[in-house]
């Protein structure tokens, strides 16, 4: 049904796409997987006619069809969920999902109720924290996907392309909104997926199409693929197996204490410890308290009561400031919304924290500063074309890179982490898991919340899974697997099903 053949597209001296090619047939659902950088955004945007494109071919049923524009995407069935949202803050769900498609033709004659209708439906469907008339910019990012996602199906396409959407959301919301998709592909829909999240992928797609450094290398059947395939496709190299850690930290001396914490209505109690050199998971599904319970220890909460020792001493922070002035790094996972500033050059993104302590960033030389910045962005493979390029030039995962790299030069004493991989590819995400660990070598501590269970798995030497504001278990040793996390996240005991 769909077609594209040879597709490029140039940016100055970047060839984004060199040679992509794919087709897939009605009812389809194929993965686009690829490193970051690989060009599966920038397919995306040309199918969206948001790119146009500099040589190739796409057919539509046979026929060779031209995306000039967004509106002539749109009128191919085309419909496009971004990895970056489309969405306006400032206005309600309703009226983000009807956005530049009001239902009635001219403006003024939108027939409200047919909206509101639409609104419930994909709220009840996909399960949004929302109502129709919520205002955007309260949700969470991974409610907001979600929106995002209603709206590319108010377009009611033919072929709707999701780009790393799921990318925030936590595994329940994943779930939904697949089942909901797979009864819209019964129907015929057709649906291109990207993530980097492989069981995802394994789990909703049928075939995938893997692209490396702008080209179509491989198209596969996933249910003949094992994993490391698709990775060796994607990089060219075999995955090396990650060591897990087993227990970690030092065992009597914690560095942070914690004791019956409760705070903004969403925090009931909460008490752990977490020791130097540790890595503590923080598990659960969405809006369990994981946010707030991060926004405390950062500097950015309300009132909270309870008691939180940090090194033995009481700790009361101030501001976000406050807490990087006391040796606190945190990554938020909220990319656009806190982490990257877009028109910032790429070093400036990753010196920006030193540069807010007021350190020594008059007196560093820029030579010492570059060279920094280049060991950052060889260490975690960002593909940029140089350091004083735009942070917005770079591919979603890339920019992603840069908020981690700018904690590791920082060298704090306690690292907090909310979902710093996101949209990260699975290569770099085991670098990073690496770096993170030797890290810890040091007596650094780290609080990682992730709406990934593998990669809490992976990475955490504890979990503690949230649940209605509490600790509903922790998890370390023998029982550091998917099963009892689930069901733990889930509020059940045991491992059952
Ligand atoms: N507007 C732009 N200006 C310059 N270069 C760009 C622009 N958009 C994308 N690129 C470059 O094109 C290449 C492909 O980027 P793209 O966003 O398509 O990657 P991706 O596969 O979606 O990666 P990710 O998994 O990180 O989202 C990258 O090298 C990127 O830096
Ligand atoms: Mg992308």
């Amino acid at each position: 049904m769909l077609k594209v053949e040879h597709l490029k597209k140039n940016f100055g001296t970047v060839k984004a796409l060199r040679d992509a090619s794919f087709s897939m047939g009605r009812g389809e659902i194929r993965a686009l997987l690829g490193s970051n950088g690989s060009g599966k955004s920038t397919l995306v945007r040309v199918l969206s006619g948001l790119n146009r494109k500099d040589g190739g071919k796409i057919y539509l049923d046979g026929v060779e069809v031209n995306v000039t524009s967004p509106k002539k995407s749109f009128h191919l069935g085309f419909s496009m969920a971004y990895q970056d949202l489309s969405l306006i803050p400032k206005l309600s769900v309703a009226d983000n999902m009807v956005l530049g498609k009001e239902p009635g033709g001219k403006a003024g004659n939108i027939r409200r109720a047919e909206v509101l209708a639409f609104a419930e439906k994909m709220i009840a469907d996909l399960g949004i924290n929302a109502y129709p008339n919520t205002i955007v910019s309260r949700l969470d990012l991974s409610n907001q996907s979600l929106v995002e996602v209603g709206k590319a199906l108010y377009r009611n396409p033919r072929v709707l392309i999701l780009d790393e959407i799921t990318a925030s959301m936590h595994n329940d919301q994943v779930q939904r909104l697949f089942s909901c998709l797979n009864k819209l592909r019964e129907g015929g829909l057709s649906i291109l997926f990207v993530s980097h999240r492989l069981k995802e992928v394994y789990d909703f797609c049928e075939t995938a199409t893997i692209l490396r450094e702008g080209g179509s290398v491989k198209d596969i059947r996933l249910e003949d693929a094992a994993e490391g395939e698709l990775v060796y496709h994607m990089t060219g190299h075999q995955m090396e197996s990650g060591v897990r850690n087993e227990s970690g930290g030092i065992p009597d001396k914690p560095l942070l204490q914690i004791a019956d914490l409760w705070a903004e209505n969403a925090l009931r109690g909460i008490s752990l410890d977490v020791k130097r050199g540790e890595i503590a998971g923080i598990a659960g599904l969405e809006g369990q308290g994981q946010r707030e319970f991060l926004r405390v220890l950062y500097g950015a909460a309300g009132r909270w009561n309870g008691s939180i020792l940090f090194d033995g001493r009481p700790l009361r922070l101030k501001s976000p400031a406050d807490a990087v002035r006391k040796g606190i790094g945190f990554i938020s996972g909220d990319r656009d919304r806190e982490g990257v500033f877009a028109e910032r050059s790429v070093s400036e993104n990753i010196f920006i924290v030193r540069s807010a302590m007021k350190k020594l960033l008059g007196l560093v030389s820029p030579k010492k500063l570059s060279k920094e910045a280049e060991n950052v962005i060889r260490q975690l493979n960002v593909i940029a074309a140089g350091t004083g390029v735009p942070a917005n030039s770079l591919s979603g995962g890339n920019q992603q890179k840069l908020v981690v790299g700018r904690w590791l030069i920082m060298k704090p004493r306690l690292l907090l982490l909310d979902d710093p991989t996101k949209g990260v590819d699975v290569k770099t995400r085991s670098e990073i898991n690496t770096i993170l660990r030797e890290m810890t070598k040091t007596g650094v501590s780290i609080i990682f919340s992730s709406s990934d269970n593998e990669e809490l798995l992976h990475v955490a030497h504890r979990i503690f899974v949230f649940y209605e504001g509490k600790i509903f278990r922790e998890l370390g040793g023998s029982c550091l697997d998917g099963q009892t996390l689930t069901s733990a996240m889930l509020g059940m005991n045991g491992s059952g099903t």
